[in-house]
């Protein structure tokens, strides 16, 4: 049985949600199925705003920073970069119709924000640094997803994936080319894989690069969860 303080923490966190939906548009949360399952696609959920401090902590994002958050669904993460003042270009790539559309709505007034309908693989910007995910789908998306970035960002400065629920960080961490940090952010939250790429034909090892900050890493690999 769930101790009471744990069942506060929860109502607490999701009254923070719902004020800060609401402060941006409309309540985000609960979970739309995915009429896209056949092909690997999950379902439309949003990421708790509580895990997103210790996803990007401290001065993980830049200026210069172009941010992509590939199936962003009912666009609660870009709520949060909004939130947080972050004048940066953000561009949120949704493949559901219903759910771009509304988010596309929603955010219409904020000018750095770009709103995508379609299969993110086809639609990644080529300026975009940091790529959030939260695991939007099954393991050959991502194997496609990772040959996608090595196509187009092999040869510029480091690119950083914040992989959220990393359920198939493997295929990461099976070629050299990437680097990657697995992180236990809290016991509440999903496992985080904060992935780099290699630059070819530069001696810069991303791993030797200054930490993305991330603020947990202390954390580290434990008892994945299961599902988006
Ligand atoms: C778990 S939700 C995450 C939503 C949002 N990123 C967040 O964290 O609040 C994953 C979303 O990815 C979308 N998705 C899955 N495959 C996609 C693809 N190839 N291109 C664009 N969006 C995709 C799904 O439709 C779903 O809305």
């Amino acid at each position: 049985m769930r101790k009471p303080s744990s069942i506060v923490a929860s109502c607490i966190r999701l009254v923070r949600n719902v004020y800060l939906d609401f402060k941006y548009g409309g309540f985000l949360g609960g979970t739309r199925k995915t009429r896209y399952s056949l092909l690997g696609v999950e379902d439309t959920a949003s990421t708790d705003y509580a895990a997103l401090p210790f996803i990007f902590t401290g001065n993980t994002i830049k200026e210069s920073d172009v941010l992509v958050d590939i199936g962003c669904g009912k666009g609660r993460v870009i709520n949060w970069w909004l939130s947080r003042g972050f004048p940066n270009q953000i561009v949120g790539i949704e493949l559901d119709d219903t759910v771009a559309r509304r988010t596309k709505w929603r955010l219409r007034r904020h000018r750095n924000v770009e709103i995508i309908c379609g299969d993110a693989l086809a639609h990644l910007p080529v300026n975009g640094t940091i790529f959030y995910l939260y695991n939007p789908f099954k393991e050959p998306w991502v194997a496609a997803m990772k040959r996608q970035l090595e196509l187009l960002f092999s040869t510029k400065a480091g690119i950083s994936v914040f992989y959220y629920n990393c359920v198939y960080v493997d295929i990461f961490k099976n070629d050299p080319i990437w680097v990657v940090e697995e992180i236990v952010l809290d016991q509440r939250f999903h496992r985080l894989a904060v992935i780099r790429m290699k630059i070819e034909n530069s001696d810069q090892d991303p791993a030797s690069r200054p930490s993305s900050g991330v603020g947990a890493s202390q954390f580290r690999a434990s008892s994945p969860r299961s599902k988006a």
